[in-house]
């Protein structure tokens, strides 16, 4: 392999910039020319595509976003943007692609490889942590330690007034960072898609802290859930309980950007490499992760079609933590 392209896509996450680094260096290491592929799938259809040399991802691994920028693709949806894309990446003899990205990206990339062959890696860059075949995917991390900032911040208030906060955090149809934030910020109860929650179980677990002489409340509701958004639970429960104080904080983007922490340095950098030399050694249509701290390569197939079920073991913790 001569050639590879890189590319970020989809939403942004802390760490791209270190993986982006990573594949670009392992592959100047190994004497390949790397392109980098501006704007996802867009970029690769537009030809918005330049040679990246050492120096062009010097200085940006403690940085968020991503240099490469980001886009989510309708016209990659299509047979037809595909094939534009298809001849822009031969036009310049890119004969492996490195894809960082969550969900949407490595479907496109899946689809990709199938009609057109070009040997594909993808690298799990997303904060939503929902991708099978990896512990972590890059990004997660610094979006939970983002969120828990926020969350002790909100504790001070909340204990201060005696106030029920109702903390809303991303993930889309996943609940890893409401958990982590749950059981990290010491919350009172969290509400994912994952599980099935009433609001006469938030009630029940409000009135409960209540009679144990509990003064605030912090319940973090994941985006995606069956209640709906944490306006919405919020208005719910209070129809049932007007005498509480209530107050909602949507936490939102705040979650996707700022300096990744240690822990996606490191896993956005080994991902990187081992992308590159899972290209050079045959890998075809694979997502490189890290499980049980080891590099395994999944089907990317496999990767986008089955679920990361959250660990019981976490939702009993967060349980039995707010008795
Ligand atoms: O997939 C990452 C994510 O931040 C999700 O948690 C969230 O649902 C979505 O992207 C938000 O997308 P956008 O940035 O397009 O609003």
């Amino acid at each position: 392999m001569k050639s590879i392209g890189v590319f970020t896509s989809g939403g942004d996450a802390p760490g791209m910039n270190a993986c982006i680094r990573s594949v670009v260096r392992s592959a100047l290491y190994l004497g390949i020319d790397v392109y980098g592929i501006k704007y996802g799938y867009n970029g690769m259809i537009e030809g918005d595509i330049y040679k990246m040399k050492s120096y062009s991802v010097s200085n940006i691994l403690q940085k968020g976003g991503t240099i490469l920028k980001s886009a989510r693709s309708n016209e990659f949806r299509t047979k037809e943007g595909r094939q534009k894309a298809y001849e822009q990446l031969k036009k310049r003899g890119i004969e492996g692609l490195v894809a960082i990205g969550g969900d949407g990206t490595l479907t496109g990339a899946n689809l990709f490889y199938e009609e057109f062959g070009i040997p594909t890696i993808g690298c799990p860059g997303t904060i939503d942590n929902d991708l099978y075949g990896s512990d972590y995917t890059i990004g997660f991390d610094t979006a939970v330690n983002t969120a828990l900032d926020a969350i002790d911040k909100i504790r001070d208030t909340a204990n201060s007034h005696d106030r029920v906060f109702f903390v809303e955090v991303m993930g889309r149809h996943s609940g890893y960072i409401a958990i982590n934030c749950g059981i990290g910020g010491g919350a009172e109860m969290v509400m994912v898609p994952e599980t099935s929650v009433t609001i006469q179980d938030v009630i029940d677990t409000l009135k409960a802290g209540e009679n144990r002489h509990k003064t605030s409340h912090i319940v973090i509701v994941a985006e995606g859930g069956e209640q709906g958004d944490a306006i919405e639970v919020a208005a719910k429960v209070s129809k049932e309980l007007p005498k509480l104080d209530i107050r909602v904080t949507n936490l939102g983007h705040v979650q996707r950007g700022g300096a990744p922490t240690a822990l996606d340095r490191m896993i956005a950098s080994r991902l990187g490499m081992a992308a590159v030399e899972g290209l050079v050694n045959g890998q075809k249509n694979s997502m490189v992760g890290i499980i049980d701290n080891k590099i395994v390569f999944t089907n990317i197939k496999l990767a986008i079609s089955k679920s990361k079920p959250i660990n019981d073991e976490l939702m009993r913790l967060v349980e039995v933590m707010s008795i």
